[in-house]
């Protein structure tokens, strides 16, 4: 008996593995992935090893996160309840996705992670695996065992001389926290009553909107097909890309969000998110999409955003229905191609400007306030607008 665990060296997981190897008397292979949480990921083998693992997986998926989950999402606007961009939910099937490879290919019969039984992530890593492998066997030990508190944890840490430490950063942080490259969540702690406001000093990517230069910093961003490629006119790899506007969008106090979110298991919960570049190139790709997308096209990719917002929420990444939401979506986005040029100042971004050499529909001939040397005649709004009133002057003639 083998178990794949998803294993990040903090107490938590930690705990797990040993955990593990005592309850189940199975070997673990642990796998550590480095999707841009921005954390040294050398002491998660030196600890594996401490614990006797003899298979140890430490991956660099930054650009197939971004290119192969981030993006995708992104093409579709997508934004749950409102507010969520989603940072934590869109990792969640390549982490559960990369497991299931990694089952096969140490001929390993289960999978293990450590999300609680109350979330969200619980059900993402879960229906992944199944989608990807029917007969994976799954442990989710937070699901089974008593170590319910701080307390009785770091007691099973300390009688089986697991290294209780800090934050890998050196800093201690009392929320749960999940960081990828395109956001860092908070919850728990004093965020769990709704009405108290964090404390300044939790947020970590992005500088407070009021402590943010005086001076506006304006970026141009290029899209391909509906992806981002470039910042000023210099081309980047997806990774590299959403790094960079994560940079310029935090020393601006762009993208910080304070919510309440009703996770699938059916609790609301409230959580506060920094997501920088997500926050800018949401505002961007609309804008471009602005240009060159038809209309009718746009508003059906806007009425099918939230159905799409859920199904990443929720889990259903490796589904039917995502599937054939991505391929409608895709095909909408083979035009989106130009630049967009914004303003980011204390918080906020705003679109100056959006061109497209070769998918412009805007035409200034046409939507001109001059004389339009017959591109649209004015006379054919006259037939147009009593057509259309003609059922409601039908009406209320019969109103009297
Ligand atoms: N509430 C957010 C979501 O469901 C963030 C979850 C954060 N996960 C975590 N393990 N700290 O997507
Ligand atoms: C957890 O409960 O493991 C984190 C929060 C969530 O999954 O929603």
């Amino acid at each position: 008996k083998k178990v794949v665990l998803a294993y990040s060296g903090g107490l938590d997981t930690s705990v797990i593995l040993k955990w593990l190897q005592i309850e189940y008397g199975c070997e673990v292979v642990t796998f550590t992935a480095d999707i841009g949480q921005g954390e040294e990921l050398e002491p998660a083998r030196t600890k594996a090893q401490a614990a006797g693992v003899q298979e140890i997986y430490i991956d660099d998926l930054r650009e197939e996160f971004v290119s192969d989950f981030v993006f995708p999402m992104f093409r579709a606007n997508t934004l749950y309840e409102g507010e969520y961009l989603l940072g934590t939910s869109i990792a969640r099937p390549l982490i559960a996705k990369r497991l299931i490879e990694i089952a096969a290919e140490t001929g390993a019969d289960a999978i293990a992670h450590g999300a609680t039984g109350k979330g969200n992530d619980q059900v993402r890593f879960e229906l992944t695996a199944y989608a990807l492998n029917p007969e994976i066997k799954i442990i989710a030990p937070w699901r089974e065992w008593d170590l319910l508190s701080r307390e009785k944890l770091m007691a099973y840490a300390e009688q089986h001389g697991i290294a209780v430490e800090m934050k890998r950063d050196g800093t201690k942080s009392p929320y749960s926290m999940d960081a990828n490259l395109l956001h860092i969540s908070y919850e728990g702690y004093d965020l769990e009553d709704p009405w108290v406001e964090p404390g300044s000093d939790m947020w970590r990517w992005s500088v407070a909107p009021e402590q943010a230069p005086d001076q506006a910093t304006t970026i141009e961003i290029g899209f391909e097909q509906g992806d981002p490629v470039a910042i000023n006119g210099q081309r980047f790899s997806p990774a590299a890309l959403l790094a960079e506007l994560n940079r310029i969008g935090g020393a601006n106090g762009i993208g910080r969000a304070d919510l309440v979110e009703n996770r699938y298991v059916g609790m609301k919960s409230r959580g506060c998110y920094e997501t920088p570049g997500g926050t800018i190139l949401l505002k961007a790709h609309r804008a471009m999409e602005s240009l060159t997308l038809d209309r009718e096209a746009a508003h059906l990719k806007d009425e099918l955003m939230p159905r799409y917002a859920s199904l990443v929420y929720n889990g259903y990444w490796f589904t039917p229905e995502r599937n054939m939401l991505q391929v409608a979506i895709d095909e909408t986005q083979k035009v989106v191609n130009g630049e967009v040029r914004l303003r980011l100042y204390k918080g906020n971004v705003m679109v100056v400007g959006r061109k497209s050499a070769s998918n412009s529909l805007f035409d200034a001939a046409i939507a001109t306030f001059e004389e339009d040397a017959g591109a649209y005649n004015q006379a054919d709004a006259t037939g147009f607008i009593r057509l259309n009133a003609l059922r409601l002057r039908v009406a209320g003639r019969q109103r009297g």
